[in-house]
């Protein structure tokens, strides 16, 4: 019986490499112009580090994570997302000694979601952490960056939302408000909303259940309940991004599926992914989070970006993943077996050279070679046989012309560089 990878997960390769290369490798330039650097966590945790950071009413902790006994009954989880793991990180290993820190990370997740175009159990995500400042400057450049690594893919039409999700003087009154607007209409919501009322009210606001959206429609939001404190932020926050020229919407009902942010929360959304999972990246300001840890208060603030859901997204709106003009590369035709040890010697110019190359493992029909080549990407081809092993003499054709060059290649080993 054929054993295929898990629901949910998949196996990356072809194009699709092409893509996450061309999106990591320029979030990377980006990542280095805002000078961050790496950081690596380990693929599980100790599941408390998730059931303390993420927050025990959460979706995720509630019914998505991957939790399983070791061998010694201790309980790991894979991680979900990337923050926890970060602030555990910083915590014990005293980064915040050094404030400002700033860290990224392109990491697998895993959550056990249902499964569609875009929403995966096991996932990619490239993220950034900034510890330790206050000021709204972080929150701005933060945002500037999540903004730049879409541009820099070539995404013309994303749309970024902010909101202020408030502090913990804001909030609780708010909550107290906006449940007393809800509690006349509490039998009409559906089940989890029912339960989020109790646990985790603000959810209902990313509910999709459609009578659930026009219960809350006219509620109030917390964005007109913000303490003077987080309104200032805000603002600051806001204008900011003015005068970065950063095109974004307040939606004053946008919350995020953590506990642990507090003031500015930002996503990233695409008109042309379905809603369910339009979001391409998001993030906020966790300024609690590390002190929860056990920690010292080290304001916060961070996002991540879904590669998956960027590379569906790009293939959708054609956006291409090539950077430069296509390099050139050359396939080695071999005519004859007794020419093995001359064509690797080739092999080994070209590759000394830094020209992709490969040979034809099997002795085949040269037209039937020249096809395979063109197929598989190839722009050159070089065929070796009894004359050219013995003048030392190989033609180089480019295949998209035809056009043929002779190189006396262990005669003058440079003239490879002006032929390709
Ligand atoms: P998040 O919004 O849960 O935030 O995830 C960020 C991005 O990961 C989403 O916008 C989406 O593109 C992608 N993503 C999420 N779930 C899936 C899935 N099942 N399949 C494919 N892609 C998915 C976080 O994870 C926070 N840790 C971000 C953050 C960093 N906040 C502060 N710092």
């Amino acid at each position: 019986m054929v054993i295929n990878c898990p629901r949910g997960t998949a196996d990356i390769f072809g194009d699709d490499i092409s893509y996450r290369d061309f999106i990591i490798e320029s979030a990377k330039k980006l990542f280095k112009l805002f000078n961050y650097s790496e950081i690596i966590t380990p693929a599980f945790e100790h599941t408390e580090v998730f059931n303390r950071g993420i927050g025990q009413s959460t979706d995720i902790v509630k019914k998505e994570m991957y939790t399983f006994p070791d061998k010694k009954g201790r309980s790991l989880t894979l991680r979900p997302e990337g923050t926890a793991p970060v602030v555990r990180a910083i915590i014990e290993h005293k980064l915040y000694s050094k404030v400002p820190i700033k860290l990224f990370y392109v990491e697998n997740m895993f959550r056990y979601e249902r499964p569609q175009k875009g929403r995966m159990r096991e996932f990619w995500q490239l993220g950034v952490e900034a510890a330790g400042v206050n000021s709204p400057l972080i929150d701005a450049e933060v945002i500037w960056l999540l903004a730049l690594i879409f541009e820099e893919l070539g995404f013309k039409n994303l749309k970024l939302l902010v909101n202020s999700v408030g502090c913990d003087d804001c909030r609780p009154p708010y909550i107290n408000v906006f449940k007393k607007y809800i509690e006349p209409q509490v039998e009409s919501l559906c089940p989890d909303c029912r339960e989020r009322y109790n646990t985790n009210p603000l959810r209902i606001f990313d509910c999709k259940v459609r009578s659930c959206g026009t219960i809350i429609e006219d509620s109030p939001k917390i964005y007109s309940h913000l303490c003077s404190g987080c309104t200032q932020h805000f603002k600051a926050v806001t204008s900011l991004l003015k005068s970065l020229n950063i095109s974004f919407a307040v939606k004053e009902d946008l919350v995020r599926g953590f506990d642990y942010y507090t003031r500015t929360i930002f996503e990233i959304i695409s008109e042309d992914l379905e809603s369910v999972q339009n979001a391409l990246g998001g993030g906020g300001r966790y300024d609690r989070l590390i002190e929860q840890f056990g920690g010292p208060p080290v304001p916060s603030i961070g996002f991540a970006v879904g590669i998956d859901r960027t590379i569906v997204l790009m293939k959708q709106l054609n956006i291409s993943c090539m950077q430069n003009e296509q390099e050139n590369n050359v396939f080695v035709i071999l005519l004859e077996q007794e020419f093995e040890g001359y064509g690797l010697e080739f092999l080994s110019y070209l590759r000394k050279h830094g020209i992709r190359c490969d040979i034809s493992f099997e002795i085949k029909k040269i037209a039937a070679q020249i096809k395979w080549a063109e197929k598989n990407g190839f722009t050159h081809t070089a065929i070796i046989g009894g004359d050219e092993a013995s003048s030392g003499i190989i033609t180089v054709k480019r295949l998209k012309d035809f056009k043929q060059s002779q190189l006396n290649w262990k005669k003058d080993p440079q003239e490879i560089n002006d032929i390709l």
